[in-house]
């Protein structure tokens, strides 16, 4: 069983332990003897299963059972030896066991509330307020079924549930340590980088655009999405005027995967302020880096990205030789793109086909008719890869990978989400049921280069609640923080830095940092075998914990958040910062 299926396992588990409880108390209540029992009987079972899948979780990495370890197995162990021997000796009045069944459905409850509502890590404001809300439960369940407790039973019960909100009140929102906002760190500008070799304008601006026959109010760059090409060739300095016309959000230019100075990075708030309507900001930099590259807006980076606000960005070593195609797929308005393009290739022309993700979700692309390569992922090539056959890739929100191939006589598809985007002429290949290339063990490996790391930081992706401008939201977190609270994680110039990061949620995040590439080390404690992988966008799973690092080479104030944009947007943001 994967982690991921063991949190979901749990979860279900402590819904029906919980249910079970409270169902039991209720029929007691009504006296409905044999009802009662079976709830009881039933919810005293999975009270005890959540032992086995606790214990699991624990195993597979603190992080994924701490608050249960520390307050649900307590509390579910006070409901056991609470409700268990009363309902043994089976009581002649079954109405009188209701209170206790009730009160192990409030424990059971109130740690379920803790591991949906905070998550990790575990604190103990959280346990004193699921203990205060129990005891708060059982107290008003006690008077309303007209048992009456004895004073001192009352009395301490109060005692109890007052003191344990109180601390554990002030405990929960005592304002942690508060992350300085990081803002307008200038570390380089795009002026010293050269003359301009290549120059461009972005305009962005409403427009309607056509999708499959249908008009689609989008976003676009120049009228057009994708917004226009973006081709270089290694040496060239980049010369980009972004304007926009009539964005009232604002609108900013993030060369997502190319490793900018700092200050031409696009992202608002952080390296530049928003470009408002009538306004523009000229993007300088050099292209050191061949590769498939996309680009984006990074101001309310979902809506925009989602509504068009995106293009390719390719830099190659040299002129084109053969077939060189780029495949930026993306879902605007419900709708796929691009449109299908099919072209014939005359057999014995090398093919490349870039293909890059930029919707928040993972795609599964299938490339048939003809054996493969991956040549890179994330613009970076890798080492000695092989010829695959009727094999899929699944592509992170945000990533890139580069297939190459020498076109057959014969002709060639390329499948994503089993619809054909690409094609030298007709196909059909049932390709959903294809193994899917595993880039960790594809290719020829290399030792890691570094044997020691100078800083090392666990990022525990979960769900939380969380107070923004004072209103609860349902967050996506970091170490149980939201942005703009996540305390920024704080590196030297040449410092060789290792990120732990874990995924105890229940939904993929697609992790990205900007202006660094990330060499995977492991993926849940198995090392990377394959060619060595230089990333910037990659899938962590629900249960998965990766291991990466990089050298801090590039001195600024970074963005590090989840390609997911609506999560990054709903908390799942932080900052790499230089001292
Ligand atoms: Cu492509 Cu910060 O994003
Ligand atoms: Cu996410």
């Amino acid at each position: 069983m994967t982690v991921g299926s063991l949190l979901v396992a749990d979860l279900v588990i402590a819904v029906l332990a919980a249910a079970g409880w409270l169902g039991g108390g209720a029929a007691a209540a009504a006296r409905r003897r044999p009802l009662a029992l079976g709830l009881a009987a039933f919810a005293l079972l999975a009270t005890v299963a959540r032992a086995i899948t606790i214990t699991a979780l624990a195993r597979a990495g603190w992080w994924f059972a701490a608050e249960k370890v520390l307050i649900a197995a307590p509390l579910s162990l006070a409901a056991v030896v609470v409700a268990g021997p009363r309902l043994l000796r089976a009581p002649g009045d079954i109405r009188s066991v209701a209170v206790p069944l009730l009160f192990a459905g409030y424990a059971e409850s109130g740690a379920l509330l803790v591991t949906v509502l905070h998550g990790y890590p575990a604190s103990a404001g959280t346990g004193l307020l699921a203990v205060a809300g129990v005891v708060a439960a059982t107290s008003v369940s006690w008077r309303v079924l007209g048992a009456r407790p004895s004073r001192t039973v009352s009395r301490a019960a109060v005692v109890v549930a007052v003191a344990a909100l109180v601390t554990g009140t002030g405990l929960a929102v005592a304002p942690d340590a508060a992350p300085a906002t990081p803002h307008d760190h200038r570390h380089e500008d795009g002026r010293s980088v050269g003359e301009p070799t290549r120059r461009f304008t972005l305009t962005a601006a409403t427009a309607t655009v056509s999708v499959s026959g249908r008009d689609i109010a989008a976003w676009a760059f120049n009228g057009q999405v994708p917004g226009p090409e973006l081709t270089a060739t290694v040496g060239d300095v980049l010369e980009v005027t972004l304007r926009n016309r009539d964005i009232a959000r604002g609108v900013t230019l993030h060369w997502h995967g190319y490793d900018v100075p700092n200050s031409q990075d696009g992202v608002p708030g952080v390296t530049q302020a928003a470009v408002l309507p009538g306004q523009e900001f000229v993007y300088r930099f050099r292209a050191d880096q061949a590769g498939t590259y996309w680009y984006h807006t990074h101001a309310v980076s979902d809506v925009g990205v989602r509504m068009g606000l995106y293009g390719v960005l390719v830099v190659r070593p040299a002129p084109v030789t053969g077939v060189d195609v780029t495949v930026p797929v993306h879902t605007l308005a419900g709708l796929p793109l691009p449109a299908p393009r099919t072209e014939p290739v005359e057999a014995g022309v090398p093919v490349r086909l870039r293909l890059i993700n930029t919707d928040s979700t993972t795609h599964r692309y299938a490339l048939a008719g003809t054996p493969f390569q991956v040549a890179a992922i994330d613009g970076s090539d890798l080492q000695g890869p092989t010829p695959l056959v009727d094999t899929a890739v699944l592509i992170p929100a945000g990533g890139r990978y580069d297939l190459v191939f020498t076109a057959p006589a014969t002709p060639v598809a390329l499948f994503v989400d089993g619809r054909v985007v690409y094609s030298t002429g007709p196909v059909s290949a049932a390709t959903g049921a294809w193994p899917v290339l595993d880039p960790l063990t594809y290719g020829v490996g290399s030792p890691v280069p570094w044997s020691r790391f100078d800083k090392e930081f666990t990022l525990v992706l979960d769900r939380g609640l969380d107070l923004h401008r004072l209103l609860p939201r349902y967050a996506h977190t970091v170490n149980g923080a939201a942005d703009p609270n996540i305390p920024p994680q704080v590196v030297r110039l040449g410092d060789i830095v290792k990120f732990t990061i874990v995924d105890r949620s229940l939904v993929v995040h697609p992790w990205h940092l900007h202006g660094h590439h990330v060499l995977v080390l492991s993926r849940n404690g198995k090392p990377a075998t394959g060619s060595p992988l230089w990333w910037d966008s990659f899938d962590v799973r629900p249960g998965d914990v990766w291991e990466v690092a990089f050298p801090a080479d590039n001195p600024g104030m970074w963005a590090n958040h989840c390609h997911n944009l609506a999560h990054a947007d709903a908390g799942m943001t932080l900052h790499l910062m230089y001292s």
